[in-house]
């Protein structure tokens, strides 16, 4: 399984130096983008991001928690993401998706807790990731939501069915304990904010949860 630390939980004064001190394990940085109206809470734009290619090799993955991400898409496409996801409660989700992919970014698509894995089902063909949030999305170091493993059981079984191509990622409450149970489901690639950024050796725990 490969780890994605989300920087949410990062000292936001001290950027570059808060992932230097995780890149040597993150195989992804998980970027999460949230704009007050989709989520509670208002974290950082694309001109934020714009730099990180320059001072790190670390394939970037990037979150959009906004309520109407086809006006964002050509500037989160600047910074070089390797992945763009999207909500599929959002605005325009077909749009979005075809719009990322025509700059060559891999789409993903995120579910919140209370939405099922019904409303996925018309763009799991298109997709090179889902995204299944296991704690409500707006805030870290919140507890992991062991019932969202059933969906990622339920995706790894559609992926099989039907020769589908996406990575299955969870988000929130990840964990040295919560970490075992996301592999046991199937999970590809794991993020974790609190946990990595409030440890003491933050690549050990990296290592840990690997
Ligand atoms: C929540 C974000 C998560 C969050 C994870 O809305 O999407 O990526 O930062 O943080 P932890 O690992 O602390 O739950
Ligand atoms: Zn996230």
């Amino acid at each position: 399984m490969k780890i994605a630390p989300s920087i949410l939980t990062a000292d936001f004064l001290k950027l570059e130096e808060e992932i230097k001190s995780i890149e040597q394990e993150s195989d992804y940085l998980h970027l999460d983008v949230m704009d007050g109206h989709f989520v509670p809470n208002i974290s950082f734009g694309s001109h934020v991001l714009s730099g990180l290619k320059r001072i790190t090799n670390v394939p970037l993955d990037t979150h959009l928690m906004i309520s109407n991400p086809i006006d964002y898409i050509k500037d989160f496409a600047g910074i070089n993401s390797s992945f763009i996801t999207i909500h599929v409660e959002a605005n325009k989700v077909k749009e979005t998706l075809d719009l990322i992919h025509s700059y060559g970014i891999k789409r993903g698509l995120s579910l919140k807790p209370k939405t099922s894995i019904e409303e996925l089902k018309p763009y799991l063909s298109e997709l090179e990731l889902v995204l299944v949030m296991s704690v409500e999305p707006g805030f870290g170091g919140q507890s992991f939501m062991v019932d969202q493993l059933d969906k990622v059981r339920e995706l790894v079984r559609l992926r099989d069915e039907h020769h589908y191509n996406y990575v299955i990622e969870i988000d929130g409450g990840i964990n040295f304990n919560t970490a075992k149970l996301a592999k046991e489901a199937g999970v590809d690639i794991a993020v974790a904010g609190s946990y990595v950024f409030n440890a003491k050796d933050r690549n050990e725990a990296i290592r840990g949860i690997k």
